[in-house]
């Protein structure tokens, strides 16, 4: 059984990322930290809860509220074109009693490592900003967590933001090149590899017709969630009924590596630079200051795999 933390910008991918990890036998979830970005910290604590008790799985997830801007103190407005209003595409889940805790993220995540005695895997799907702040009021936990796996990033391909960066290290690429140069044992799950990754029409139907009852609720909302990502996907990238998978490939990563291929890089992230804002430096080729520490950079999945090990998960096998 893998430990988890969740660190997310719960959007739609986030979410079922949340739903895939709450689901897995694999992995028990200690509990959610939020982050700016799809949506607010609080709304995307709001919507944390909430699938939570859409999931039914049946022990306790305490969620704490975490960054609403970057360590420069930059607000970013919502892209609510991708993820909706309440970055859930509009989907209304019912609502639970469960409230967040009242302590800092950084707080929450630093407990959790000592508590699980280097047992703690730290999956982001966010901004860096929470483990950035953890790790100034810790400086040893690279030391305390086992691993570190993150959606971020984009090495041989291009960005999503500009043509150089991805959204999670764009939006606080300070907070990104600290964690990139701690020492963590990290994996990077990078767009080189996510836009390589579809969830398409056909794994929708086969949703609808294969999953377990006890998953219904879940299943029915991916099927709402996803048609407005699926929508996003249209507009932007010319994708028909379908679309990339972003953080859930992060989670299927820590709970089995065997599903990627990785390339041992040292890495930063500009955050000089306002044209090259959130492009990942490495090799030290760009890097200002030589860093020795490497992380494991995510080259190659395999897709098939992948889908069906998330999508099985909800079928009960
Ligand atoms: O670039 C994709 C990432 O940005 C995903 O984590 C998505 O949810 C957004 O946060
Ligand atoms: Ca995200």
């Amino acid at each position: 059984m893998r430990r988890i933390i969740i660190d997310a910008d719960t959007g739609i991918d986030d979410s079922i990322a949340i739903l895939y990890a709450l689901t897995s036998e694999n992995l028990h979830v200690e509990g959610i930290t939020t982050c700016f970005g799809n949506s607010g910290a609080g709304q995307s604590a709001e919507n944390s809860i909430r699938l939570i008790k859409l999931s039914a799985c049946g022990y306790d997830v305490p969620v704490v509220m975490g960054a609403e801007c970057s360590l420069e103190g930059e607000y970013q407005s919502a892209p609510k074109h991708i993820h909706g209003e309440n970055g859930i595409g509009n989907v209304e889940l019912p609502e639970s009693e469960q409230k967040p805790l009242d302590m800092a993220a950084e707080d929450f995540i630093i407990k959790k490592a000592d508590e699980l005695d280097g047992e703690l895997i730290l999956v982001t799907t966010g901004r860096l900003t929470n483990l950035a702040k953890a790790l100034m009021k810790e400086p040893k936990l690279p030391c305390k967590i086992k691993k570190v796996v993150s959606m971020g990033g984009c090495l041989d391909t291009h960005g999503n933001v500009t043509p150089y960066a991805e959204a999670n290290i764009y939006g606080d690429p300070r907070a990104a090149d600290m964690v990139l140069r701690a020492g963590f044992n990290m994996i990077l799950v990078g767009l080189d590899v996510t836009t390589k990754t579809f969830i398409t029409a056909k794994e929708l139907s086969d949703l609808d017709a294969y999953c377990a009852e006890k998953n219904r609720p879940m299943a029915d909302y991916m099927q709402k969630a996803l048609k407005h990502y699926f929508g996003f996907h249209s507009l932007t990238e010319g994708m028909t009924g379908c679309c990339f998978v972003h953080d859930p490939l992060a989670v299927l990563i820590a709970e089995d590596a065997s599903l990627g291929e990785y390339k041992m890089l040292s890495l930063g992230a500009e955050y000089k630079s306002e044209d090259f804002r959130g492009m990942l430096l490495r090799d030290g080729r760009y890097q200002s200051t030589i860093t020795h520490h490497e992380v494991a950079v995510c080259t190659r999945v395999d897709p098939a795999r992948a889908i069906r090990r998330l999508f099985g998960a909800f079928q009960g096998k």
